[in-house]
């Protein structure tokens, strides 16, 4: 059970007034607050341990060192790789994916395919139309229905021997749905594609488990799952990161360097060149384990809970149309009312203090599909409240009231 005063508690920016209101920051999609954990471990990393990693034998760099090291063990359990050094830290969800699309150069050639969703979020597309670019492969769309679902029939007619490569997220960014990923990825599996997965919007709702997907690759934020920015994962299955070429050249990626030949380090140091955010990666950690001990099975059914409620209450709202109507969706709701622009709702209910993103949301296919320039969206975390989504009701329909 969530105990929400206690929760609260620990975020110490929700008790805060904007615009001379109480904050509600229904936000999450674009970031998650931060709890007092990991501000403070932020702070203890800086005024302890701060040294480079992997470099020194000096007692700092081996403190730094291991609980950068530490850190990768507790992802490793978390999102229960088989190997530690399947493990490999990135800015964030955009760097992995961007890791692995580049990678790929090196492994497709004319006639290949490369196939993503209509639901992605740009950083999902973009990487993979570069590398569709670069070695004349094509990109195929798994389409979408009204309800904001994937075609899975389509998908299965698409599949075939040329399909070198799916990405596809777990969870929509602009709508909230759930993808069925495990048959996703069973599918591809057996033209031999590899399977990508954009966890972005995930990581922050569940404990993804990568041996049980069988993914390939899975890429999430820190700053999502309450870590700070900067900082994120790539989980690649060992036999995939074997055989991706690195991603940058630099210090710590490197076994030898000579002018006539570079032999590159071992997994997972071989995609970690330069020195990396090293207090991202300890307090991702910290975030992580903060995470656990909230729980994901009650995060699940207390996000269940607002989701459910929010979506009476908006629906009651006459002109409102909600954007993603999938039964598997995690806490987002996408919606518009209609004729009023999305950023005008927004402005308004910013004034009476809630925090809302508006527009495309990253995932301009998905509002073409639509045909509208962009929704209004709100995405709950586990520290919000029913009372807060009473104040973003009334907030939205005061706003209906000025703009109509
Ligand atoms: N990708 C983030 C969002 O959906 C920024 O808002």
């Amino acid at each position: 059970m969530i105990d929400i005063q206690k929760i609260r508690a620990d975020f110490p920016i929700l008790n805060q007034q904007v615009n001379g209101k109480p904050l509600v920051y229904f936000d999450n999609g674009a970031t998650a607050q931060k709890p007092l954990v990991v501000i403070d471990a932020i702070e203890k990393y800086y005024k302890e341990i701060n040294a480079n990693i992997h470099r020194g034998v000096h007692t700092l760099s081996q403190l730094a060192t291991d609980a950068y090291e530490v850190s990768r063990n507790a992802i490793q359990k978390h999102v229960n790789a088989k190997h530690n050094h399947e493990i490999i830290f990135t800015a964030g969800t955009t760097f992995g994916i961007n890791l692995v699309a580049n990678g790929f150069a090196a492994l497709l050639k004319e006639g290949d395919e490369v196939m993503v969703s209509h639901l992605e979020h740009h950083s999902n597309i973009v990487p993979w139309q570069l590398l569709c670019e670069r070695t004349g492969a094509k990109l195929v769309v798994i389409p979408m229905n009204d309800k904001g679902e994937l075609n899975l029939e389509e998908f299965e007619k698409l599949l075939s021997d040329n399909v070198k490569v799916v990405a596809v997220n777990h969870i929509s960014n602009a709508l909230g749905t759930v993808n069925p990923i495990k048959e996703i990825i069973k599918k591809a599996h057996k033209v031999g594609a590899a399977v990508l997965i954009d966890g972005a919007q995930a990581a922050p709702h569940l404990k993804p488990d990568v041996q049980d997907l069988d993914c390939d690759f899975y890429a999430f934020s820190g700053h999502k799952v309450c870590g700070p920015t900067g900082i994120g994962v790539l989980y690649g299955k060992e036999e995939w990161l074997r055989k991706l070429p690195p991603y940058q050249g630099g210090g710590e990626m490197i076994a030898e360097v000579t002018f006539e030949k570079t032999t590159y380090a071992d997994l997972p140091h071989k995609f970690e060149a330069g020195t990396p955010n090293i207090a991202g990666g300890i307090v991702l950690g910290t975030a992580i384990d903060y995470l656990n001990e909230v729980g994901f099975d009650n995060i699940a059914v207390y996000e269940q809970e607002l989701l459910d409620y929010a979506t009476e209450k908006l629906l009651q709202i006459e002109g409102l149309r909600i954007y993603g109507t999938s039964e598997h969706k995690a806490s987002v709701i996408s919606f518009n009312i209609e004729g009023i622009h999305p950023y005008d709702i927004g402005t308004i209910v910013d004034k009476l203090g809630v925090a809302v993103r508006t527009g495309h949301h990253c995932a301009q296919p998905i509002m073409q599909y639509f045909n509208i320039p962009g929704t209004i969206r709100a995405s709950f975390a586990f520290y919000n409240t029913k009372e807060e989504i009473d104040i973003f009701v009334e907030a939205v329909k005061k706003a209906k009231t000025m703009l109509s």
